[in-house]
């Protein structure tokens, strides 16, 4: 399990933690899972998410933000180069599936810019790019130093595909000022509020099996106390917390099935994951349109059916957030 620190900042009071704890801390908890990992890391996650029977959840969330960036680039005003920012771009197959997906015309003029904490990762997705052709660059570093590599402004489209949940206060404001004024952020996710709770962490933890587990409960009452929390009340909401649960059942399957631990391929439960309606008032709030008439747009042509777009059918697990940095005078 990973640290509580890595859950949603607002929701340090449930877990007994500070209120104050600096986002640099936090992504350390996140780089000690990522950092050591290459491209059989992510691997792992498809696999669990498939033993779950969801089939390849990452697959979906890298194709429907592929879709949305060739929507937005369809009316797009490209001057010089389409400069797309992947934010934890692991080993390039979210890039690379954006790339696909760009008109032909398009990608000469693209230049994609893959970040990540992961070196190992880099290298698999170096290899990649260079297979494909692709215009790139890599940055080995974590999101919130982002500043220390590009120049606020610049950055055309940014996608985070599976990958900004790895805060406990996600810089939507880092990622907003490193746009390009009507430049356009894509965050493809995973959404629960399992994590939001350590009652809800503890009824996780009673769907599983382990030599250990009546102490480990006991263990876990002592710790944090048996206060009951009611599920979210929407049905979609509560299906959320159950595929969540379900995905990491598959995971465990996958444990008890290999010979030798996964090392630092090894993912870990207790993260930053939220209900997605969380992105948006964090989003508007450091100044993202998610209603901007290009998204209108994209709506009415049905690449997404509506923003935050569900990608279940009956689950906000899966989810895709569009938000526009506006120009002034659209404001
Ligand atoms: C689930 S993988 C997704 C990779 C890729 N976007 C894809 O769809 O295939 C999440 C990635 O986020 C990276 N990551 C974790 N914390 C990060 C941070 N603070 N900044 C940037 N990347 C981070 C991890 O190293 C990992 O490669």
């Amino acid at each position: 399990m990973g640290s509580p620190v890595r859950t949603p900042d607002y929701a340090r009071r449930a877990w007994g933690l500070p209120t104050s704890i600096k986002e640099e801390e936090v992504v350390k908890f996140y780089s000690a899972e990522w950092e050591g990992g290459n491209e059989g890391q992510l691997a792992i996650v498809s696999k669990a998410a498939k033993k779950a029977g969801f089939g390849d959840n990452p697959a979906l969330l890298r194709q429907k933000t592929a879709e949305v960036v060739r929507s937005i680039v369809r009316d797009y005003p490209i001057k010089g180069e389409l400069l797309i920012l992947d934010v934890g771009a692991g080993p390039g197959l979210s890039a690379l599936t954006i790339w696909k997906e760009l008109p032909t015309d398009i990608r000469p003029k693209s230049r994609f810019l893959l970040l990540d904490p992961s070196r190992a990762s880099l290298e698999a997705a170096e290899k990649v790019m260079k297979e494909n052709r692709v215009n790139y660059e890599v940055i080995c570093d974590v999101d919130i130093h982002v500043g220390r590599h590009l120049k606020e402004g610049i950055v055309d489209i940014l996608v985070g595909v599976a990958s900004v949940h790895h805060h406990s206060a996600i810089p939507f404001d880092l990622y907003y000022r490193i746009l390009t004024p009507g430049g356009i952020a894509v965050f493809a996710d995973w959404h629960n509020s399992i994590w939001e709770h350590p009652w809800r962490v503890y009824r996780f933890l009673e769907a599983f099996d382990w030599p250990v587990k009546e102490a480990g409960l006991r263990e876990w009452l002592e710790s944090y106390g048996g206060v009951c929390v009611i599920e979210p009340t929407d049905p979609a909401d509560r299906q959320a917390n159950e595929d969540i649960t379900s995905f990491w059942l598959g995971y465990h399957q996958i444990l008890k099935e290999s010979e030798t631990d996964l090392g630092p391929n090894s993912i870990w439960p207790l993260e930053g994951h939220r209900p997605v309606v969380r992105y948006v008032e964090e989003m508007k709030e450091v100044g993202f349109s998610v209603g901007s008439p290009g998204i209108k747009r994209m709506l009415e042509q049905g690449v997404i059916t509506g923003n935050p777009h569900q990608l279940l059918p009956n689950s906000r697990l899966l989810m895709v957030t569009v938000g526009e940095k506006t120009k002034k005078e659209e404001i």
